[in-house]
Parts: C-alpha cells; structure tokens; sequence
C-alpha cells in the first residue's frame, strides 16, 4: 500500500480504521477514558480543582498519557472540556460538586448573543500546549484525538445554564428567534473551526466532534436548525486529521448527522452497530458497547462486546468503544478486560 516512508506501520490501527484501511486487530479506545474510575485521578483531583486541571498543560498531559496507558488503549483523549471555550465567549462557567456544569448567564434573548464575544485565539493557548506536551510524551505508535462540543450541544449549555432533561428552553429559543438562533450557532462555528485547527496544527492527529445532547431532536429539527451549522464546521477543518461525528440518542439522525459529515460517525448504545453501519453506508463507525456493561461480570462484558464485533464483521473501519464516556463507578480490571478481548478478537 502506498504510505510515506515508515507512516503506515508508525501510525497504527486507529488511524488506519478512520481510513478504512485493513489493520490487524479492531483498534479500541474509550470516551472518559481519563476519569474518576481512575484511582490515580481521584487523587490528584482531591488536590487540584476540574478547571485548574484543564488549563494546566503538564497536568493535563500527565492525566491523558497515562489513561490511555493503563488501559492499553489504541489512542489518547486530550484532557479537557467542551465547555471551556465558552467562558472566552463570554459564559461564565463553573463546575459543582453534584450538579456538574453551571453556566452563569445563560442565553435568553437575541440580544444575548449579539453580547457573546469572539473568542481570542490566544485565549485557549494552554490546550495547544496541552496537546504539543501530549504528543512529546506518547509513543509514537499511539495517536492523540482533540475534540470539541458540537454547536448545537454548545448551545444548549449556553441557554439552558446546564445540563437539561428536555431541553425546553433551547427549543424554545431555537423556535421563537431563528434568527438569534443561527446567528449563535454561526458564532460558536467561528470559534470551533480555528480551536480546532489549533489542536490540529499542535499535534492532534484526529479530532471528535461532541454532539452529545442533539438526540433531543427529530429528524426535521436537526435538518433544519443544526445540519447547516455542524457542516460548516467539518468543512473549515484542516485536512488530513480524520473528524469522528458522534452524538448520544441519534437513531433517527444517523443518515443526516452523516449528510453534516465525519470520516467516522460514532454510535451510541441504543442502536446496533451492524443495522446502523448498514444505514450509513461507506464511512466508518465507532462504538457502541453500552458503558454500564462494564458494571456487569466478565461474561456479561465478553458476550456484548462479542455482539458488536461480530455485526462488524472485522470489515476495515470499525473503531471500538462505548456507546458513552465510562461511568464513575466503572471497576478499571473490566475496562482492561475489554481492551484485551477487542485486540484478542478473531472473526
Ligand atoms: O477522557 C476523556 O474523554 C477526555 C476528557 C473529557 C472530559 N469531558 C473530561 C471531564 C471529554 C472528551 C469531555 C467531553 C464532555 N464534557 C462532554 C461530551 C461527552 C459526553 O459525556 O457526552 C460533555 C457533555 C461535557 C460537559 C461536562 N463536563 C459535564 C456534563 C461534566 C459533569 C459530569 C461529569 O461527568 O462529571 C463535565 C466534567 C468533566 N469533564 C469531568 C471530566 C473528567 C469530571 C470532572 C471531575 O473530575 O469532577
């Protein structure tokens, strides 16, 4: 196969699988792999705050790199949040014990976003850096994702002042001022595309857009109000770093979320992998193993992890993973179980 000298083999199975390219086994890696399961981030996070974490680039380093090797995972996730981008736009953001993100002064109003400010490019400089330290330190067979919110899950944070059950307020907004509402959604993608790039450009070799919440919509509002707006941001994205799409709840959304674009478009667990690859066609799937199977015993874990290989059918472009980030209470012994088992995997 035609690879610059050494770049096939030093690039490894993830890459290759964004590709869909043939590689030995089924590469695997996990959303939150970095987290509270951890016994090593429970430590350090009793001694430094969540945000203090994110903008301190060795520290954040530090927790990424060794994530990614105690699990023996095929890549690493930058350490980081979706939502801090939000504060050099203006949002205040913090992070409560219990009730998780808190957005100080939410969006209500047209007016709202016409007093969002552009955010600096210099603003996030310490994921930049972040991200170069990141890539010093990894070996070089194991390749580092970068990730952003998607405008639309960006938004809702930025109206509902948090996390939400249904959504109401952002509907509300989107339905009420859709013109306020593009207008916001154009503002988030100017800011994603450069800090995207910007991780790009600092050494993340492959970039996951975060829709998270956009399963809260039917087919007609996703054409409609975040369609446009997601594609624009795949479009100002440098080449060459392979983007992975993925939202929660998206059943009905795959064949459009695939339309707004991604070299690989990631499952969640409501959906089987096999039916929904079908659905999409030619691009490349990532999942979907259900996060709290890794609560349950070896038997249970093997048996549905075996599920989702087996509807892949070890055709090239299937990269393992949850359907969601690890749950806290996640024992790290079943986390490395499956990491063995996917890479043990023979048709
Ligand atoms: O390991 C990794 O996946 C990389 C790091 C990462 C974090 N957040 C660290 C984090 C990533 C990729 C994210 C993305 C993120 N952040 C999403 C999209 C993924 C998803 O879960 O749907 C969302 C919606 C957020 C917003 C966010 N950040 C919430 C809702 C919370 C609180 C809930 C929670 O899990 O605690 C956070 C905080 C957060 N982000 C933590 C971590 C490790 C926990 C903070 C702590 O240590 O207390």
């Amino acid at each position: 196969m035609a690879h610059p000298a050494g770049e096939g083999a030093a690039q490894g199975a993830f890459l290759r699988a964004c590709r869909r390219e043939p590689c030995g086994a089924t590469p695997v890696w996990l959303m939150r792999q970095a987290g509270r399961y951890l016994k090593e981030y429970r430590e350090l996070r009793e001694r430094v705050p969540f945000k203090e974490l994110c903008r301190d680039p060795a520290l954040a380093a530090e927790v990424t790199v060794a994530a990614a090797r105690r699990i023996g995972a095929d890549a690493a996730i930058l350490f980081s949040d979706i939502l801090l981008i939000l504060e050099p736009m203006g949002m205040g953001l913090e992070y409560s014990k219990g009730d998780g993100p808190v957005l100080g002064n939410p969006l209500r109003a047209a007016g709202d976003v016409d007093r969002l400010r552009e955010a600096e490019p210099g603003s996030l400089g310490f994921v930049f850096e972040a991200v170069r330290q990141i890539r010093r330190a990894l070996p070089a067979e194991v390749p580092l994702i970068g990730f952003a919110g998607a405008p639309f899950t960006l938004a809702s944070y930025m109206i509902e002042g948090g996390g939400s059950r249904d959504f109401a307020l952002t509907k509300e907004f989107m339905y009420r001022d859709p013109a306020a509402w593009s207008a916001l959604m154009e503002r988030l993608v100017r800011a994603l595309a450069p800090y995207l790039n910007g991780q790009i450009e600092a050494g993340a070799q492959a970039v996951q857009l975060f829709d998270s919440w956009v399963g809260c919509l039917g087919p007609a509002d996703y054409r409609e109000f975040v369609l446009p707006h997601t594609k624009a941001l795949v479009r100002g994205l440098r080449p060459g770093a392979p983007v992975i799409h993925f939202g929660t709840g998206t059943a009905s959304l795959l064949e459009a979320m695939r339309e707004a674009g991604g070299d690989v478009i990631g499952l969640d667990f409501r959906v089987e992998l096999g039916e929904a690859w079908r659905r999409l066609g030619e691009v490349a799937v990532q999942g979907n193993l259900d996060p709290a199977a890794l609560l349950g015993d070896r038997r249970l874990i093997r048996r549905r992890a075996e599920e989702i290989l087996r509807q892949a059918g070890g055709r090239p472009g299937h990269i393992f993973n949850l359907g969601h980030g690890v749950l806290p209470a996640t024992p790290v012994d079943n986390v490395r179980f499956l990491v063995d088992l996917v890479h043990a995997w023979k048709g």
